[in-house]
């Protein structure tokens, strides 16, 4: 094909062929699925390779070979054209509620292992992938294939357990048995979890893995036929595809590909596209011509020389680990090093779906200074081909000069890179490589680093030392190597290192990046590692025996995990599914890829899309707004500010004090200007870029303690005292002070906010479908602005993809300034944020600070406790009052305060207003008053459990804001249980034999209780609402007011219905929650849902039971449908609502649950890294509606609380820009963060007779518990400092981070890097 002629695209897609003689290049094959062929299975999480829930199946197949290759890939960052000649497969394409689930589809949920299901797709088509290339995969591929997927709301153990399933050990055991194995408490004897409490027995089966369909291979979709038969026609060759200004050439041929080069001179070229295509989605580049490298035949090439390998520039990175693997078999191991090395560091390279399309020559090119591959090469002295247009080539040394500058090189703008050399490495040779990032899992690196040594004879003949993430450019530490040339590689060369690469490897306090002290120690660290591993291999140790943990690499055993919770009674109703392990409700469709959330609605004919121009800075006047060449761009609509708000531009829940689009004021970067109408997505936010603003900047405010400084805070200041401080002080033996900061936390739901308004043709009407967990405030906010009463206005939502907080208030904002757009342009408007548009606008957790005084007795009670807590709210108040209320409500945990002054302080700043997040203040709260109770134990020399049990609330004592807690003593019980079912004390003298006897691996345990009170404490919100109809056939319809965002709300309501009503569960139907349906709902928030809703569904199903009673007295032999066909007939009305309020309470809390857990971590205290071994929980849930939920609640809100506590971190400029705005700086825990094991008890023989099926709230309390990692963790530093001989306490702030963890394992190291005086520097970055 010439150049001149466009080419016709063609693809399979889940067998069907797909042509397209008109293709925009511009288009990602996600966007060409969920917009072009509908398949809106495949879902939109990021847009940048991070979470992987646009996870599809590519599969090519190779003319020469006949071989068929599939490799799992995101789809949002595969061009369209990319796939010509290839079959994609998608999650719709494997199975379908109709035609019946794939085993992988069917497993996933029936092990419970979808909540909101939002990550479900592309986790179903990971696995599916590495399935279809290896059918009995092991646990450990299974954990490597998820590497690029997220879900924030499993905790992902379920998900886990459902595919274990496929392993081979399974597989050979049996289903039954695997399930015995993996989910029975393993006692023995009559402490076995199997046998009976009473009537009631004790289960660990979650689900029954005989009941899953068989998985055979053979049967799975074959590759098109009538593809292969067209790939055998015809020579590949170059194809083009051009459309809208954009070109895409394909050239096979090197040749091809130069003569393409010299006519398009600017063309860029593309290989995996894993970095051209962040840069076109976030950098918003534009480029006119891509020509693709990936299919050059000749930069695909790996060849085995007798110097080396010579690897093909375009060859991903995936196949160089299996060609390495390979060849790692057949050649002797000292040849080997570096492509150990190179093995070694992939694993920690992105995720599978990124390393399977990712090329070599991408990454090199690239040059960013933290490449993983860089340090390595260079290291390595390996050797770069390139060749210039005419197909001269030449050859340069990756070497320090190949980098010339930030992502720059020596290639010559008319070059290729065609391939790269890596020599073997010889027998006097050693090499290691290694790399520090934020999360284990596909992260970038903060520091890497990469060695080799020439040692003759113990004398150092030749070596290298590179390092990234030290410089604009990767790094070559040249003084260093160069005094060591020649040396004896003794401990003196060891000393002489160290002090030069902390000369040479410097970085200034506010360096780009930060973390300067962290990264300057991890370079020496590494060094440290590296030379003990060398001695271990040349000298013996040479050092003492537990040092040989600094040369341990990062392991992690396979996980295990148990679930234990309350059969119900031997005498229940079959059809009564109340206390069953039922699936949630929506999890099949969740699994097909059927599961419609707002972006999956199909557009309405006439649809527009918006999007909105946001604030680029902090603080500032507002000078003026230029829309116009915006409006002149073709496929424009309408440019809306707040002029085109007809009512009140003034939002917020409580307090109106936010203007939906600011006038003349914007008080933090992604406030909303104004919003842009146009055709699609694509123009729209190129027009909202082009709508120039011009600011008049005035100085932000961005921290609590810039706050502080500056009285800057929303009222009220919240006090609340009890007793007598100035007696309790003076009562006690000793008093500490202290202060701690705890990070915020962004949501991170799957799902961004998202909502399409849709204008009624008659009477001013407005439908509005919104992600809002809060129906009603979107309603009322809607009315206000569009200035129509609430009844004009209807909110529906059917699910969201997850929302912990983030979509009670911080939707309205979208969902406002939709209907405003709406009803400007007459037509239905939709928009759903970017990733990083939702995390720079939406608001997050608040970070706290907390700052005590305590006063106790020596041996650890507490006598009086001052303390001022501090909350960045934002810009503006939203629930930060109720936030900050629900934190000095829980500072006490489950502990007596005989004498407390506490105060809550809403600091206002200019980032974007913080809102509710799952916990509502008290984890925050929670952390510090555990802190409080570690400092004191270090004080007084006593045993952290001895302090927290001494404090306990005991029966009959009140909180320090005087509620009486009922069942004081389930804290207790919990606290009891979980000692034992974890061996707490047994496991302490392990922790400590460890520590003993490893110098630079430390471990620690530590056990934490939980008091939460439970209840809205606006009384007004204490209520719900239901609304029940039967239908002539006997199907019944439930509508509740509460939303289903993957808690499984739905489920619970729908099986207390069942129970209710006496009919089986598959009766019951629910579609959506709409405010015309129940009106005036609370938010579905504070854990509470079920309580209320679930009274309100008991109450309207009662009513109709009792409606049909004498029907059932007349006919009990006849079934449901007769005495509904009765009941109608006779005209009696088969609809019925039901409302529920609590009891009127001058307290706080409707009641309280109880849980408590211990966590035993091992850090590496040279790196900061750490993995939690095991975590033991024992919940209180009163009796549990649903186990299954209940579990997956618990165990999902501890993985994010884990993230809040150890991992997630905003990072802002000091001019108030978030820097952490996705998933490639913003780190959730990943599948290997989860404890190894991990353990979870539901409390057995507690009803609760407060609440509906005698259950208790379960969505909020157990974030918390991850606590428990944190305290492990400051325990194992505190054995890491001890052994430097430094004894008691230390602050360490939340999230204990790498960098915090490394960083507070004080040693010489680190002790070359005293941190920089405030004030001295613009730092690069600060935390709010
Ligand atoms: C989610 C995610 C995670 C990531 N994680 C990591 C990580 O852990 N470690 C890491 O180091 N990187 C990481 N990256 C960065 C990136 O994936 C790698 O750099 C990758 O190797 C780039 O390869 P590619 O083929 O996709 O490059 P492309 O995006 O196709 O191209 C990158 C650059 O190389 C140029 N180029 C490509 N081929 C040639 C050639 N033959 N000759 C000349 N120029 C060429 C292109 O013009 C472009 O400038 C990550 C990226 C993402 C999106
Ligand atoms: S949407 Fe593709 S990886 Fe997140
Ligand atoms: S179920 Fe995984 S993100 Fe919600």
């Amino acid at each position: 094909m010439s150049l001149k002629e466009n080419a016709v695209l063609i693809f399979f897609c889940n067998g069907q062929k797909v042509t397209d003689d008109k293709v925009d290049p511009t288009m990602t094959l996600l966007s060409y699925l969920r917009q072009k062929l509908r398949l809106t299975g495949s879902k939109l999480g990021c847009g940048e390779g991070g979470c992987g829930a646009c996870t599809v199946m590519i599969s090519s197949y190779d003319r020469l070979t006949k071989k068929i290759t599939n490799i799992s890939a995101n789809a949002c960052l595969t061009p369209i054209c990319q796939v010509h000649m290839m079959a994609v497969t998608t999650v719709e394409g494997i199975g379908s509620i109709k035609d019946g689930l794939h085993p992988v589809q069917e497993r996933i949920a029936k092990a419970h292992g979808s909540q909101c299901g939002f990550c479900t797709p592309g986790i179903v088509m990971s696995m599916y992938t590495l399935l279809r290339n290896n059918h009995q995969p092991t646990m450990t591929d299974i954990e490597d294939t998820f590497q690029g997927n997220l879900c924030r709301c499993t905790g992902y153990r379920p998900i886990l357990e459902g595919y274990r399933t496929f392993t081979k050990e399974n597989l050979n055991d049996g289903f039954n048995e695997i399930n015995a194995q993996v989910n029975c408490c393993q006692m023995k004897d009559e402490q076995c979890c199997r046998l009976t409490n009473g009537k009631r027995q004790i289960s660990t089966t979650l689900f029954q893995p005989s009941e899953f369909k068989a998985y055979d291979h053979t049967k799975e979709i074959i590759f098109p036929p009538e593809l292969i038969l067209m790939l055998e026609r015809e020579e590949p060759n170059l194809v083009k595809f051009e459309r809208n200004g954009v070109t895409w050439i394909r050239p096979v041929t090197l040749d091809q590909l130069f003569a393409v080069r010299s006519q398009f001179p600017n063309s860029k070229l593309v290989s995996g596209n894993t970095e051209v295509g962040v840069d076109i989605k976030l950098k918003k580049m534009r480029y006119p011509i891509l020509v693709s490298v990936a299919h050059v035949t000749d930069l695909n090439k790996i060849l085995a020389c007798e110097t080396g390998v010579r690897i093909g520039a375009s060859v991903t990175l995936s196949r160089i680990e299996d060609f390495f693997k390979d060849e790692m078999g057949k050649l002797p191991d000292y040849q080997c090093k570096s492509f150990a090395a190179i093995i070694d560091m992939l694993h920690w390279f992105a995720g599978q779906q990124i390393r399977n399309v990712a090329g070599i020559g991408g990454n090199i090119i690239t040059g960013s200074p933290i490449s993983d591959l860089n340090p390595i090469l260079m290291a390595a002295g390996c050797t770069l081909e390139f060749a210039d247009t005419k197909g001269v080539h030449r050859s340069l040394p990756i070497a320090e000069h190949f980098f010339t500058g930030y992502r720059q090189n020596a290639m010559k703008p008319n070059e290729t890179l065609v391939s790269i050399h890596i020599p073997y490495t010889k027998k006097t040779e050693h090499f290691k490589a290694f790399k520090q990032a934020h999360r284990r899992d596909d992260d970038i690196a903060i520091v890497n680093a990469a060695f080799r040594v020439d040692l003759h004879d113990g004398v150092v003949h030749d070596s290298s030392m590179a390092f990234g993430g030290m410089a604009p450019t990767t790094k070559m530490a040249k003084q260093t190597i160069n005094k060591i040339v020649g040396r004896l590689w003794d401990q003196s060369l060891f000393d002489d290192v160290i002090a030069s690469l902390a000369n040479e490897m410097t970085l200034a306090p506010g360096a780009p990046g930060g973390m300067t002290e962290y990264r300057q120690s991890l370079v020496l660290s590494f060094f440290f590692k590296f030379y003990l591993s060398v001695n271990q291999k040349v000298n013996g140790l040479n050092a003492p025996l537990s040092y040989t943990s600094a040369t341990l690499p990062f392991k992690r055993d396979e996980a295990k995990s148990t679930q234990m919770f309350q059969e119900v009674a031997n005498d229940q109703s079959l059809i009564d599914p109340v206390g069953r392990p039922l699936v949630h409700l929506s999890a099949y469709q969740q699994a097909t890829g059927e599961a419609v959330y707002v972006d999956d609605i199909i557009a309405l004919k006439n649809e527009l899309y918006m999007a909105v121009v946001f604030s680029q800075k902090a603080h500032a006047k507002i000078k003026c707004v230029d829309a116009t060449s915006a409006l002149s761009m073709r496929g424009v609509h309408a440019f809306i500010d707040h002029k085109d708000v007809p009512g009140s531009n003034l939002i917020g829940d409580i307090v109106q004090d936010e203007e939906l689009f600011a006038t003349d004021k914007v008080t933090c970067v992604g406030q909303y200007i104004g919003a842009i109408v146009a055709d699609d997505q694509e123009i729209a936010q190129r027009a909202a870029r082009m709508v120039r603003v011009e600011y008049q900047e005035l100085e932000p405010i961005i921290s609590i303690e810039d706050a502080i400084a500056k009285e800057s805070y929303f009222k009220p200041i919240q006090r609340i005292e009890k007793g007598n401080m100035t007696n309790g002080f003076e009562s006690s033996d000793q008093i500490i002070e202290g202060e701690m900061r705890v990070g915020e936390q962004e949501h991170f739901y799957l799902e961004t906010q998202s909502c399409i308004a849709i204008p009624k043709q008659e009477e001013d009407f407005m439908e509005v479908f919104s992600a809002t967990q809060d129906l009603q405030l979107a309603q009322i906010t809607i009315a206000n602005v569009l200035g129509v009463k609430y009844h004009k206005v209807n909110i529906r939502t059917k699910r969201l993809g997850g929302a912990f907080g983030g979509k009670e208030t911080r939707s309205c904002n979208l969902s406002a300034a939709l209907a405003v757009a709406a009803k400007r342009v007459g037509r239905p408007v939709r928009c759903m944020l970017d990733r990083d548009e939702d995390m720079t606008s939406t608001g997050t957790r608040h970070a706290f600070l907390g700052r005590y005084k305590v006063g106790f007795s020596n041996d650890g009670k507490i006598q009086a406790l001052k303390i001022c807590l501090y909350a960045n709210s934002g810009n503006s108040t939203d629930m930060s009052v109720m936030v900050m209320e629900r934190a000095l409500d829980h500072l006490q945990n489950a502990y007596y305060l005989p004498n407390v002054d506490s105060c809550g302080y809403c600091c206002k700043t200019n980032i974007p207003s913080n809102t509710a997040f799952r916990g509502f203040g008290r984890p925050q709260a929670y952390l510090i008053i555990e802190n409080v109770m570690t400092e004191i134990s270090l004080s007084c020399g006593v045993r952290q459990k001895t302090v927290r049990e001494l404090n306990f609330l005991q029966e009959g004592q009140s909180t320090y804001y005087n509620q009486k807690v009922d069942d004081v003593r389930l804290v207790k019980r919990c606290w009891d249980e979980c000692l034992e079912k974890s061996d707490y004390e047994e496991r302490q003298s392990k922790v400590a034999d460890f520590n003993r006897s490893n110098r630079w691996r430390k471990r620690g345990l530590s056990i934490i209780p939980l008091l939460y009170g439970v209840g809205f404490t606006a009384m007004h919100m204490n209520k719900a609402g239901a609304f029940v109809i039967i239908y002539q056939d006997g199907s019944v319809l439930l509508s509740h007011g509460g939303v289903e965002m993957g808690q499984g709300l739905n489920t619970k309501m729908l099986q207390i219905a069942s129970r209710t009503l006496k009919i089986s569960s598959d009766q019951i139907f629910t579609d959506e929650t709409s405010t015309n349906t129940v009106p005036n709902t609370s938010p579905t928030a504070g854990s509470i849902s079920s309580d209320l809703n679930g009274m309100a569904v008991k109450i309207a199903c009662e009513k109709l039971y009792n409606r049909l009673e004498p029907y059932r007295k007349q006919e009990p032999n006849k079934t449901w449908s007769d005495w509904i066909k009765a009941a109608y007939k006779d005209r009696v009305s088969l609809f019925a609502t039901g409302f529920y309020k609590t009891p009127l309470r001058s307290e706080p809390f409707h009641y309280f649950t109880s849980g408590a857990a211990v966590s035993e971590v091992e850090i590496d205290c040279l790196t900061g890294d750490h993995v939690v071994l095991r975590t033991d929980i024992v919940m209180d849930v009163g009796d549990s509606i649903n186990p299954a939920i209940d579990i997956g609640q618990i165990e999902g809100g501890f993985i994010q609380g884990y993230g809040l506590f150890t991992l997630e971190e905003h990072r802002w400029s000091p001019s108030g820009e978030l820097l952490t705005k996705g998933p490639g700086f913003y780190k959730i825990p990943s599948f290997t963060d989860i404890p190894v094991e991990f353990n979870v008890s539901l409390l057995d023989g507690v009803p609760h007779t407060k609440v509906v099926c005698s259950s208790k709230a379960i969505g909020e309390p157990p974030l918390f518990l991850a606590g428990s990692v944190f305290f492990a963790i400051k325990e194992a530093i505190l054995a890491s400092r001890k052994d430097c001989g430094i004894e008691g306490s230390f602050r360490l702030d939340s999230p204990a981070t790498a960098e915090r963890i490394r960083m507070a394992c004080s040693d010489t190291f680190t002790e070359k890097f005293p941190p920089a005086v405030n004030g001295t520097f613009t730092p690069f970055f600060i935390r709010s």
